[in-house]
């Protein structure tokens, strides 16, 4: 029997990494987490019976504590407390941004094998966060598919990896997405995901992020790094090798596959899903990224090749600019705008410490804010 903890339960990974595990023999839940949904948590609670819950909110903590039958911590404390339980196999982190570092290294430390969805994380350290390389299972589905187009292969025939993304919402139109509101962002025409992500998706950062998580996961320098657009998310990435040929990996467009592919690793379950029915596919097509219209993906890999703490300032100006659009307090085009401006100000450092690294986190979110307030009274 195995115990997994699930970091973020309440999100949409955690959500269906429970579906997963309802259908899945020899896997126990043992930890659940919330940031503030603590109404959910309580439910996945009667549900799952763990052995302990964490609310990342301290105040709602502080509310509910009593509340549930069961050990219940609080805080980014309480993720590591849980990430690194003596009693837990598996840590599923399916937490957004970078408040899924610390939790992510308390649970390598303690030999955990850690299923990961939380990419923030392996942008921001990838160099820390790969010293355990041998403990990590990929959850994105990109990488989740190389990961498997790769399994016994020999590294030295590999030429690139070719990661497939939908476009998003506004792959074709409007041409002017300066006035696309949030309601019309958040509308991803094939995955139903937490909001940060469906944003990134619309911007393409959320592409940008998987070329710098595919360079850690897979040691991949940037130039073996392609990306096409793909708007069926059929083919979720593809592997060129030195002869030429390309290897892809199709599936329908359900999480609950490269979730469950990361739980039993290096064993494969029966699917639970709808199978791929071929015969009623909409025709496979790709096309180009426009880099005009979507700055954000060349805005990585341009953070991505500079290295060190760069691409942990691209992630945290993203994560404001994400949510300040979120907000509704600066348009779609901003997004990208404010990310540059905090990038250009940064003077890199060279394999930062995790000291250094939550200091650039925290300097890299203020210039943003400041970035943004200055755009906001421009626009006025
Ligand atoms: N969703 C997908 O299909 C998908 C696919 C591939 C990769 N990913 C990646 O997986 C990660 C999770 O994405 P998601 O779409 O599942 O996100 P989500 O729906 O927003 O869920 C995030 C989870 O983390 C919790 N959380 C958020 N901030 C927290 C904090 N500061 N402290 C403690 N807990 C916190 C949330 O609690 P509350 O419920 O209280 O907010 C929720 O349980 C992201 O890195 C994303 O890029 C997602």
């Amino acid at each position: 029997m195995f115990n997994v903890a699930i970091l973020g339960s309440t999100g949409s990974i955690g959500t269906q990494t429970l579906q997963v595990l309802e259908n899945l023999p020899g896997y126990r839940v043992y930890g659940l987490s919330t940031n503030k949904n603590v109404n959910l948590l309580s439910e996945q609670i009667q549900r799952f019976c763990p052995k302990m819950v964490v609310i990342g909110d301290e105040d709602k903590a502080d509310r509910f504590k009593n509340s549930f039958n069961v050990f219940t911590a609080s805080g980014n404390d309480g993720l590591c407390e849980l990430a690194a339980d003596t009693n837990v196999d598996i840590v599923v982190n399916a937490l957004v941004g970078f408040a899924g570092l610390r939790p992510t290294l308390a649970a390598l430390e303690a030999g955990k094998k850690v299923a990961l969805a939380n990419k923030e994380v392996l942008v921001s350290a990838g160099h820390l966060v790969m010293k355990h390389r041998s403990q990590i299972i990929p959850i994105d589905s990109e990488h989740s598919a190389i990961w498997q187009i790769l399994a016994g292969k020999r590294r030295e025939d590999l030429a690139s990896i070719i990661l497939t993304a939908s476009g998003g919402p506004f792959f074709q139109e409007p041409q002017n997405l300066q006035k696309v509101t949030v309601k019309e962002a958040l509308q991803h025409p094939n995955w139903s995901m937490g909001g940060k992500i469906t944003i990134d998706s619309a911007t393409l950062m959320n592409k940008g992020l998987e070329v710098i998580e595919a360079h850690w996961l897979f040691d991949l320098k940037y130039d073996q790094i392609e990306v096409i657009i793909h708007p069926q998310s059929i083919i979720h990435s593809m592997v060129k090798f030195k002869d030429g040929s390309v290897l892809a990996h199709m599936a329908p467009a359900d999480m609950r596959l490269p979730i469950q592919y990361a739980l039993t690793y290096p064993d494969m379950q029966h699917d639970t899903t709808l199978p791929l029915d071929l015969l009623s596919l909409k025709p496979l097509t790709f096309a180009q990224h426009d880099p005009v219209r979507f700055p954000c993906l060349n805005l990585a890999y341009h953070a991505g090749k500079i290295g060190g703490s760069m691409p942990t300032v691209l992630n945290a100006a993203n994560e404001v600019a994400v949510d300040l659009f979120l907000e509704e307090k600066i348009g779609f085009t901003d997004i990208p705008q404010i990310i540059t401006s905090v990038v250009n100000k940064h003077q890199p450092i060279n394999q930062p410490t995790l000291n250094q690294l939550f200091n650039v986190d925290e300097q890299a979110r203020k210039t943003a804010v400041y970035e943004a307030s200055q755009l906001i009274e421009r626009n006025d």
